[in-house]
């Protein structure tokens, strides 16, 4: 059995250059054993024919949504239906910015809208247009809705230009889908994982209050991952605008004493704790009531902050047997204060966090940890933060097992 096979694949081609390379990437999907649908738009029929993808399909292509034949055959909501993956390739600027905006005023962009099925975004165009800010906040937010962003990949473009912007090769978006299915190791079935992630926001008067980068991003993978490893997963959550990973449990916080609360709330029931979440350590004594207003000729302001609870210490001491593992962000002597973390709030595995480093750690895409238990230490290099989650959970995953 090859590796997609009876995988329902719906390529979506939009019209840039790079729609060329997608006969090959339906070829390489087929000998997979994928059983592959084509939509294109307009534009990208200008850059490969319907005839050409209806050939190497095996199906007649889609890029009508008021075609009363093609809505006989299988109708644009029975095709959203069929699909087990959704493969935007090439996605054009224009094509990212319309499934932002939500359209629905031609095929692709609906069948986007009215797909149950994960949408694996391949972005494709001039490396001036991918910067773009408009482009680079449209992505953003279409990863913050949980679709999955393969590439772009970087190299030499048609226009002449040098940078990201590629389609990924058809064989990296062949084996991109490859991964998406692999099924999952269960090391965790059945065991319950809570798990805390983002920022805290720590009031100081009714707009304003202190808080920090994160992003959530890292927290997020690990609930998706630990419930792909079977485990009955609670997110409890900062502030951030992530979408809820699937099948995932997830309680929304603002404050430290709210995510401390949370956390402590169902313990008997949980196996292992990650607080994955970056916690103010200090809020404001007083929240006041009314904004606080500018002093005429007061040049400054004393806040006086008080401790707040360390959520996973009070986790690691509150006798339920429950597994704790914290995360340790530094931007100096990395190792020695995760392994003082790791002691002193009496816990079984300490990821070491670098966020001194660019490109790692608060808000940005990668990650790279250190894991420490008493007497072991785990490196996971630098990867995308669901890779990183992956690598981090097997490791909690076998040191779990050994515990209990
Ligand atoms: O959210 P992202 O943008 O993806 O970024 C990910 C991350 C950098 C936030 C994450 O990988 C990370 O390192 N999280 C821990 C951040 C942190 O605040 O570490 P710390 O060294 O200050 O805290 C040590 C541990 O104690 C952490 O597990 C923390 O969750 C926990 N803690 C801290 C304070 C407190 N009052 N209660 C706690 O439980």
């Amino acid at each position: 059995m090859s590796a997609l096979t009876g995988k329902k694949i719906l390529l979506g081609i939009s019209g840039g250059i790079a729609a060329y390379k997608c006969a090959e990437l339906t070829r390489r999907l087929k000998d997979q054993g994928a059983d592959v649908r084509i939509v294109m738009t307009k534009a990208a029929k200008e850059f490969i024919t319907p005839l050409t993808m209806q050939a190497v399909s095996g199906y007649a292509i889609a890029d009508s949504l008021l075609d009363p034949s093609a809505e006989a055959g299988m109708g644009h909501i029975e095709l959203a239906k069929w699909a087990d993956l959704v493969l935007l390739a090439p996605a054009t600027a224009n094509l990212i910015a319309r499934l932002r905006a939500g359209f629905a005023d031609e095929l692709l962009t609906t069948l986007c809208l009215a797909s149950p099925a994960p949408i694996a975004v391949s972005p494709a165009m001039n490396m001036k247009m991918y910067f773009a800010p408009a482009t680079q906040e449209n992505i953003t937010v279409l990863a913050e809705r949980g679709l999955h962003i393969w590439g772009p990949g970087k190299g030499p473009q048609a226009c002449g230009d040098i940078g990201p912007g590629r389609l990924l090769e058809p064989s990296d978006l062949v084996q991109r889908v490859i991964e998406f299915f692999a099924p999952v190791p269960q090391l965790l079935a059945g065991v319950s994982v809570t798990i805390t992630a983002g920022p805290t926001q720590e009031a100081l008067d009714p707009v304003r209050y202190i808080s920090n980068h994160s992003s959530g991003k890292m927290g997020f993978s690990l609930a998706e991952m630990a419930q792909r490893m079977g485990a009955n997963v609670t997110l409890i959550s900062g502030p951030v605008s992530l979408a809820t990973p699937l099948n995932v449990k997830r309680i929304d916080v603002c404050s430290a004493m709210q995510m401390h609360k949370a956390s402590l709330q169902d313990l008997a029931q949980c196996d292992i704790f990650i607080a994955c979440a970056a916690v103010a350590d200090y809020r404001p004594e007083h929240v006041e009531v009314q904004k606080m207003k500018k002093q005429q000729g007061v040049d400054d302001l004393t806040i006086k902050l008080i401790k707040n609870p360390d959520i996973i210490a009070d986790v690691a001491s509150a006798n339920t047997g429950t597994f704790c593992v914290g995360f340790a962000a530094e931007t100096q002597d990395v190792e020695r204060y995760a392994l003082d973390k790791l002691k002193r709030k009496k816990l079984k595995l300490i990821a070491a966090n670098d966020v001194a480093k660019s490109g790692q750690g608060f808000n940005s895409e990668k990650n790279a940890l250190t894991v420490f238990s008493e007497t072991e230490r785990f490196d996971i290099t630098l990867a995308d933060k669901k890779k990183v989650a992956n690598q981090l959970l097997v490791i909690i995953a076998q040191q779990y097992l050994q515990s209990t």
